[in-house]
């Protein structure tokens, strides 16, 4: 078994939670201690159909605007770019500065550098910051920034899957936007939440791996 080193440490704001980045060869991981991997650079095929489901529907759209929450590893971005045209703008929001920081510097190559690309743009925040803004004008929001409906990493997130959330979230988006959320597992309520507030919803299950290992990754992609 190859070595594992420590690159780096940060802290989630506003909550107790560590983050530690941990390499072994080629894999780059991102644990929380106690609870195993936030992140890896292995498994990314539910992170990266997040996108492709959600931006392959916005080929009508001519300067489609993205909203990502969080970076995490950047493959949700880089599915993003690849799928969307030369004239689309994908912000991607991003709660811890570090995880960025890596992504510049030690764990960007597994996801080709996303954020080198000129339509890539970084908020170093809350996503919910954006997604309350007045105008926001979103044509998607693609949300993976936590386990799913029921917030695992920091409890504040609780409000980006609960009523007051949505709605939000659908004031943010341009007419005929799709919202689009990552969980790690089903959920009853959430969908039923979306379709309350006028969502038509489809449930995807999703494995990591291509090969269809894994668990059940869950996406709902929510449209107008
Ligand atoms: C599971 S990872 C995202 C993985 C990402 N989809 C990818 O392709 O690598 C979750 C990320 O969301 C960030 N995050 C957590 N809460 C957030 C929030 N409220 N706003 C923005 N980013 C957040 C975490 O720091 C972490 O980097």
């Amino acid at each position: 078994m190859l070595p594992r080193k420590l690159l780096g440490t940060a802290s989630v704001p506003g909550s107790g939670v560590v983050l530690q980045l941990y390499q072994s060869g080629e894999l780059f991981s991102i644990k929380i201690p106690g609870r195993g991997d936030l992140m890896n650079s292995r498994m990314h095929g539910s992170e990266k159909a997040l996108a492709e489901l959600a931006c392959s529907r916005l080929a009508n759209a001519a300067h489609p605007r993205i909203l990502i929450g969080g970076l995490g590893m950047g493959f949700t971005l880089a599915a993003a770019l690849h799928v969307l045209g030369p004239s689309a703008e994908v912000v991607c929001a991003e709660l811890v500065p570090e995880v960025v920081e890596w992504n510049r510097t030690l764990i960007g190559a597994p996801a080709g550098r996303p954020l080198d690309d000129a339509r890539a743009s970084v908020y170093v925040g809350d996503v919910a910051d954006l997604i309350r803004r007045p105008d926001s004008g979103f044509d998607a929001i693609l949300l993976d920034v936590d386990n799913g409906p029921e917030a695992l990493v920091r409890s504040a997130n609780n409000w980006l899957y609960g009523g007051p959330g949505i709605r939000a979230a659908r004031d943010a988006l341009r007419p005929r936007g799709v919202l689009a959320v990552w969980s790690a597992s089903h959920d009853r309520l959430f969908p039923k939440l979306l379709k309350d507030e006028g969502f038509r919803v489809t449930e995807h299950v999703v494995r990591p791996h291509r090969a269809g290992k894994g668990p059940r990754h869950v996406i709902w992609i929510a449209a107008q």
